[in-house]
C-alpha cells in the first residue's frame, strides 16, 4: 500500500466542498462541540429542547474518578419515530417513497412513501401496545430484509419499546441467549424466506430457541409474532405452516394489525432513554447488549448520514447491510429516515439470480449513494467487469465502504469499474460501540487515499497510544482510542456497567479503546490495521476466538482448541482451528466435519471455519498461556515465527507444521 496515492474527491457541490472547510469545521467542532451538535439538533424536533445554558454533552472516560458516562442534552424531549416519519409528513413530504422494496426474487418488488410507513408502524405500535408492550419493554426483532423489520423497529421506537433486532442467520443457541439476556417479552419473526435459491425456515428457528429459552434460562416470552413471507408459507414445512405452532404463544402479523387503530399516539422520551439493545460479540466469548439512547444516537446517526454521504433530496440511497448489524440499524433506518431519504431496501444475495444483482438494482432505481462491503465487493470483482459494464451505472457520485479495513486492490475495481472514476469514495470506520461512522473522508472534501479511513469526523477526536500509553505523535502505528465522546457513542452494555468500563476504559483510563489499532502516516491520514483483541472479523462478521473454541470444545472429541485468523481472500479473514483430541478418539476428515457443524449450530452459518487443524499439543508458554502469535503463523505458513523462547516445549513448533492445513 502506497501513502502517497491520493485520488481528488468528486462530489461537487458538496456540503463541505473542500479540505480546507472539514478543517475549519472539524476545529471548530472541537472547541465548541454544543455550539456545534446545537445547530445540527435544530434540524430535528424536540418536543421540549433542552434547558437552555445547560451542556449539551457531559462525560466522564476515566474509570478511577467515578462512574464512565456520556450524556447528551440531558432534559431534551423527543421520539425518534417521530422525527424519522411525522415530521417529514406533517411537512408535506408524505408522498416521498421511503423505500423502494426489492425482493430476493427481482419480480418481488414494492414501494412504501413515508405516509404508508407511518401507517404502518403506527398500526403496528398499538399490535405491541394491545399485547402489554410498555414504555422500557424489550422486544427482539429476528427478521431479514422485510420492510416488516423496519416497521418493527420503529413501531418500538414510538411507543419507547427497546428494540434488539438479532441477524437472521444465528443459530438457535445464539438467539436464546440474546432472548433471554434482555428479557424479551415479544419476538417477532418471519415463518420462512428465500436467501438466493435457499429457503431458510425461520420459524423453527425461532421455536428451538424459544425452547431452549425456557427449558435453560426457565424464561418465558409472552408472545412471537410471525410474518407469513411471500411465497414461502407453502413450501416450508411440507405445506404445513403450523407444523410448530404454539397457539396461545404465536400469532400472525397480519391478523394482528388488522384489528387495531392505525393511529398511535408517541411517546415522548428522554435524551438519554434508552432506543437499542444490539449485541455484538465479545472477548470473552458472551455478547455485549450494547446500548444506544435515543437524543444523541439520533443527531448522529442523522448527521453523518448527512455530511458523509453528503445526502442530498435527488438521491437514491441503496445500503446492502443487514438490519440485523449496526449499519443496518444507523444507516438502512434512523440515518436516512431522519433525512427524509429514499432508499433501496433489498433482501436478496448479490448473487441471485446472477452475479449482477446489485449492479442490477442500482441500474433500476437510478442509484445515486451505494454503500456496502469489502467482501462483497471482492466476492464480485472475481466474477469479472462484463457483469458491472452490462448496466448503465452513471447515476452513482458516492460510494461507501463499511466493516472492514478495505483492500487497495478493491478500492480501486470499486473506483473505476463500479464508479467508472467519478465517484468519491468514503471508506467508514466505526463500530456497533460507536453508533455512527468515526473516521471516514467526506465526499466532497477529503483527497482518498485507497485504503485509508483518513480523518476524523465532527466532534471526534483520535489519539493513537503505545503499549505504555504514551501518546504517539505525527507518524506511527498504535492503538486507536478516543479522548472525548460524540454524541452518538454507546452508553452501557446492558446490565454489566462494570464489563462496559472493563472493557472499553480500563486498558488507557481516559479513553475509550476501540480495540482497533491504527497508523498515521506523513499526512496525518489514519490507516485502520484491524483488531488488536482477540477478535476475528470474518466477511465484517465480529466474532471472539474464545467465542468458537468454546463451541468447538463442547464436542466429546475434543480435549482443547484454539482459533486465529488466517488472511482470506474474499472474507478479509478465515477461520483456522487447532484441536487437541482426547485420548479415545481419533482425529479424521468425518471428526472435522462434525466440528464445522458444531460451531455453525452454536454460534450460526457465518462464523464456520474454514480449517481444521489436528494439533496433538498447542504451544504453550510455561504458565500454560497458548501463544495465538505462534499459530497465526503456521495458519499462514510462515516460518519465520520470531521468538520462541517462552515456550514450554519448542518441539512443539515442527509438529504445527507438520499438520499444516494449506
Ligand atoms: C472493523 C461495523 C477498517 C473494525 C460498522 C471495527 C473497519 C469493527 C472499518 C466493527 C473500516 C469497520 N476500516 N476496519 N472502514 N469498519 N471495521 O461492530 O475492526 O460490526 O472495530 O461495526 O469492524 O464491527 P461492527
Amino acid at each position: 500500500m502506497s501513502d502517497r496515492e491520493v485520488f481528488e474527491p468528486l462530489a461537487r457541490g458538496a456540503l463541505v466542498p473542500n479540505l480546507a472547510s472539514y478543517r475549519r469545521l472539524h476545529a471548530r467542532s472541537l472547541e465548541d462541540p454544543d455550539t456545534f451538535w446545537a445547530e445540527e439538533a435544530r434540524n430535528l424536533h424536540w418536543k421540549q429542547p433542552p434547558p437552555s445554558g445547560a451542556p449539551l454533552l457531559t462525560y466522564n472516560l476515566d474509570p478511577s474518578r467515578g462512574q464512565v458516562f456520556t450524556r447528551f442534552m440531558p432534559g431534551a424531549i423527543t421520539n425518534v419515530c417521530y422525527n424519522a416519519l411525522d415530521i417529514h409528513v406533517l411537512r408535506g413530504n408524505g408522498d416521498r417513497v421511503a423505500y423502494f422494496c426489492e425482493g430476493n426474487d427481482p419480480k418481488d418488488v414494492a414501494t412504501v412513501t413515508y405516509k404508508e410507513l407511518l401507517g404502518l408502524v403506527c398500526r403496528f405500535a398499538n399490535v405491541l401496545k394491545k399485547h402489554g408492550i410498555k414504555k422500557g419493554d424489550s422486544v427482539l426483532i429476528c427478521m431479514p430484509m422485510v420492510t416488516e423489520a423496519v416497521v418493527g423497529m420503529l413501531a418500538c421506537a414510538r411507543i419507547g419499546a427497546v428494540h434488539s433486532v438479532v441477524f437472521a442467520g444465528f443459530s438457535a443457541d445464539s438467539l436464546a441467549e440474546r432472548i433471554y439476556d434482555c428479557r424479551a417479552k415479544i419476538v417477532l419473526t418471519v415463518f420462512a424466506f428465500w436467501r438466493g435459491t435457499k429457503l431458510i425456515e425461520l420459524k423453527n428457528i425461532i421455536e428451538d430457541a424459544l425452547h431452549k429459552v425456557e427449558t435453560k434460562y426457565t424464561y418465558k416470552i409472552n408472545k412471537c409474532i410471525v410474518l407469513p413471507h411471500i411465497n414461502t408459507v407453502a413450501t416450508a414445512n411440507g405445506g404445513d405452516p403450523k407444523a410448530s405452532w404454539n397457539n396461545a404463544r404465536d400469532l400472525w402479523w397480519v391478523d394482528e394489525c388488522e384489528t387495531v387503530d392505525n393511529f398511535c399516539q408517541v411517546e415522548w422520551m428522554d435524551a438519554e432513554d434508552p432506543l437499542f439493545i444490539l449485541y455484538t460479540s465479545g472477548s470473552t466469548g458472551q455478547p455485549k447488549g450494547v446500548v444506544h439512547t435515543t437524543a444523541g444516537y439520533l443527531v448522529y446517526a442523522s448527521t453523518t448520514f448527512k455530511y458523509v454521504f453528503d445526502y442530498k433530496p435527488s438521491d437514491v440511497y441503496f445500503c446492502t447491510a443487514d438490519v440485523g448489524w449496526i449499519t443496518g440499524h444507523t444507516y438502512l433506518v434512523y440515518g436516512p429516515l431522519a433525512n427524509c431519504a429514499t432508499s433501496v431496501l433489498f433482501s436478496g444475495t448479490p448473487f441471485h439470480p446472477d452475479n449482477d444483482r446489485f449492479w442490477d438494482i442500482i441500474a433500476k432505481y437510478r442509484v445515486s449513494i451505494f454503500y456496502t462491503a469489502p467482501t462483497a465487493i471482492r466476492s464480485l470483482m472475481k466474477f469479472g467487469d462484463e457483469y458491472v459494464k452490462r448496466h448503465d451505472l452513471s447515476s452513482l457520485r458516492i460510494l461507501g465502504s463499511v466493516g472492514e479495513p478495505i483492500n487497495r486492490e478493491a478500492w480501486l475495481w470499486f473506483r473505476s469499474v463500479v464508479g467508472n472514476n467519478k465517484c468519491s469514495i468514503v471508506d467508514t470506520y466505526w463500530q456497533t460501540e460507536t453508533g455512527g461512522h468515526i473516521i471516514t473522508p467526506l465526499p466532497g472534501a477529503t483527497p482518498m487515499k485507497p485504503g485509508s479511513a483518513s480523518f476524523p469526523f465532527f466532534g471526534v477526536e483520535p489519539t493513537l497510544l503505545d503499549d505504555n500509553g504514551a501518546i504517539i505523535k505525527g507518524p506511527g502505528e498504535g492503538y486507536l482510542v478516543f479522548k472525548r465522546p460524540w454524541p452518538g457513542i454507546m452508553r452501557t452494555i446492558l446490565n454489566n456497567h462494570k464489563r462496559f468500563q472493563e472493557t472499553y476504559f480500563a486498558k488507557f483510563p481516559g479513553y475509550f479503546f476501540t480495540g482497533d489499532g491504527a497508523r498515521r502516516d506523513q499526512d496525518g491520514y489514519l490507516w485502520i490495521t484491524g483488531r488488536v483483541d482477540d477478535m476475528l472479523n470474518v466477511s465484517g462478521h465480529l466474532m471472539s476466538t474464545a467465542q468458537v473454541e468454546g463451541a468447538l470444545a463442547e464436542h466429546s472429541a475434543i480435549a482443547e482448541a484454539a482459533v486465529v485468523a488466517r488472511p482470506h481472500p474474499i472474507k478479509g479473514e478465515s477461520l483456522y482451528c487447532f484441536v487437541t483430541v482426547n485420548k479415545t478418539h481419533r482425529f479424521d476428515n468425518v471428526l472435522a466435519q462434525e466440528l464445522k457443524k458444531l460451531v455453525r449450530d452454536k454460534i450460526g452459518a457465518f462464523a464456520a471455519p474454514d480449517e481444521i487443524q489436528n494439533a496433538p499439543n498447542l504451544p504453550k508458554t510455561r504458565s500454560g498461556k497458548i501463544m495465538r502469535r505462534i499459530l497465526r503463523k503456521v495458519a499462514t505458513g510462515d516460518r519465520d515465527v520470531g521468538d520462541t523462547s517462552t515456550l514450554a516445549d519448542e518441539n512443539v513448533i515442527e509438529e504445527l507444521f507438520a499438520n499444516r492445513r494449506p
